[in-house]
């Protein structure tokens, strides 16, 4: 899961760098691990600003100022199973044909079927094991196909068609073609989320912006704005006062789709996705996990709760609203660390302090004696709900309850947000009881699936991909993909683990074939000073 965002300014002479670093700040919840921003000058020329970390920490002043030309594209990565070393940070580039940048929220399912078609039939070289240096050269063999020493929208359109005839997954791209434009799509379930923005200048000319949520169109006054459909694409030309974006679509949709993990847990409050509000969802999340926990109590007499308190952040709009309906005093029992950054690890120093504690202080004065019931967003591996546990019973609390917003989660999320290994899910062949055990709490209550999806749902809107819930996923996936998904996983904690023992990076080249770790914070620039 990462957070994508493309300008054109109508205007040629002015630069769009800082559009998109301020942009970048609405869409950092969607990705903290690497940042990069790709402009296009009036030569065509690209340039680039890429590294790990925070976007606020990666575009510093001096970098932002070579980033030239009104049209460019961001990328903010969340960190998933193919991609935590430093030259997998996006947008991507390939050089042929055009000139071609790439920015991808999303996962592919068919990689390995992917791989094999780019070396043998299209002969094109892929250094890095994220899926979307496969799906960037996959639209350019595409593009290659027409022979051409300029393309046109037509060729574009029908390129994409070829693309997403091969690609499988979820995807959300904006696509930046050199000197020519930037394209949007969205893969045909509409899986990742994509808006399209119009913002008319006083003059009556036009800007317009792709971006992943609402809050930064709204935010940029971009107002006339729409969720690009699944299987759409669009081309916003860089000349756009010349020719009017246009939109095709490009492939049929297939079942409409979203990941309803958008709603539960990955968006902002105040984005608007697919025409539904993630704040409102959340409020009903609240209501039907109090109309379950309410049937409960009814059977049985022992479930009592003095008290609801949230576990900060995101439930917090569930665990208040929940605690309205079921006539129980809400709390805010949690205080969070707003400062908390990085830790620094010495060599075989044992870190001392969990990061839940380092992140929240419970206060005893809301927990003692009291029976709580805490409520979160979800429940993933259980480490940290096992931890929350204890901390309310450290503070005093009588009895621990612990609501989940969303439902068990016994599989592997598999587009793009990186959860756990199968077996490393608490919910995984384990039932509430169980896993109360586990984490240490008097009682579980999960949401049940078909509330959560009447949370999320409107007219149009009637489906959503829930296969971190079921284990079936609306795009099928390839044999042996959750097992090379795995593998991919358990090769970067072995790096990251021996970064955090201290080691150099020179000592991860040995373990498996992962050699292109860069350092901790790499920024690289291309085309430094040169103006266009
Ligand atoms: C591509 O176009 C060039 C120039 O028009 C031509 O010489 C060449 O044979 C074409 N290549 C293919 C593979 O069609």
């Amino acid at each position: 899961m990462c957070g994508i965002l493309g300008v054109v300014l109508h205007d040629q002479r002015q630069n769009v760098a800082n559009e998109l670093f301020e942009g970048a700040m609405f869409l950092q919840h969607r990705g903290q691990d690497a940042a990069g921003i790709v402009t296009c000058g009036s030569k065509g020329r690209f340039y680039q600003c890429k590294g790990n970390g925070m976007a606020r920490d990666v575009f510093t002043q001096q970098r932002m100022e070579n980033l030239v030309g009104n049209m460019g594209i961001t990328h903010l990565r969340y960190p998933t199973a193919g991609s935590s070393a430093g030259s997998e940070a996006q947008p991507f580039y390939v050089n042929s044909p055009y000139g071609i940048s790439l920015s991808h929220n999303g996962n592919l399912v068919n990689s390995i079927e992917l791989k094999e078609y780019l070396d043998e039939v299209v002969h094109r070289h892929i250094n890095t094991d994220s899926d979307s240096e496969l799906l960037i050269n996959v639209f350019a063999a595409e593009l290659e196909k027409f022979n051409k020493s300029r393309v046109n929208n037509l060729d574009l359109f029908s390129a994409l068609t070829g693309t997403m005839n091969k690609i499988r997954g979820a995807y959300a791209c904006i696509v930046m073609l050199a000197g020519y434009g930037i394209i949007g799509f969205r893969d045909p379930n509409g899986i990742r989320p994509l808006l399209y923005g119009e913002r008319v200048n006083k003059d009556g000319t036009s800007d317009y912006m792709l971006a992943s949520e609402s809050v930064v169109l709204k935010a940029h006054g971009f107002e006339n704005f729409r969720d690009i459909k699944p299987g759409e694409a669009v081309i916003i030309k860089k000349d756009s006062s010349k020719s009017k974006p246009e939109f095709r679509q490009v492939v049929e949709p297939k079942i409409f789709a979203p990941d309803i993990f958008e709603y539960v847990y990955f968006a902002r409050p105040d984005s608007v996705m697919d025409g539904v509000s993630v704040y409102r969802s959340r409020i009903e999340m609240g209501i039907k996990l109090a109309e379950k926990i309410s049937k409960i109590m009814e059977k049985d007499p022992d479930f009592k709760i003095d008290v609801v308190i949230a576990v900060p952040d995101t439930s917090r709009t569930s665990a208040f609203q929940c605690a309205v309906s079921l006539n129980i005093p809400y709390r805010e029992g949690f205080v969070k660390n707003r400062y908390i950054g990085r830790t620094f690890i010495m060599p075989d120093q044992q870190q001392r302090r969990s990061s839940v504690r380092r992140k929240l202080n419970a206060m005893e004065s809301e927990f003692k004696d009291r029976n709580v019931l805490l409520v979160d967003d979800s429940i993933v591996r259980g480490t940290t709900s096992k931890e929350i546990v204890a901390m309310a019973r450290e503070a005093g609390a009588k009895k621990v309850y612990f609501a989940s917003c969303a439902p068990p989660i016994r599989f592997n999320h598999i587009y793009g947000i990186d959860l756990a290994d199968t077996k490393a899910l608490v919910g995984f062949e384990r039932d509430e009881e169980a896993i109360s055990k586990v984490i240490g709490a008097d009682k579980v209550v999960y949401q049940d699936l078909q509330d959560l999806v009447d949370c999320c749902k409107s007219e149009e809107l009637q489906q959503f991909e829930v296969g971190v819930f079921t284990g079936e996923y609306i795009t099928g996936i390839e044999d042996n993909y959750i097992q090379e998904l795995e593998k991919i996983r358990a090769q970067n904690q072995r790096i990251k683990d021996q970064r955090s023992r201290g080691l150099s990076i020179d000592a991860c080249i040995d373990v498996g074939d992962m050699v292109d770790v860069k350092a901790e914070v790499d920024i690289s620039m291309y085309n430094r000073g040169d103006y266009a």
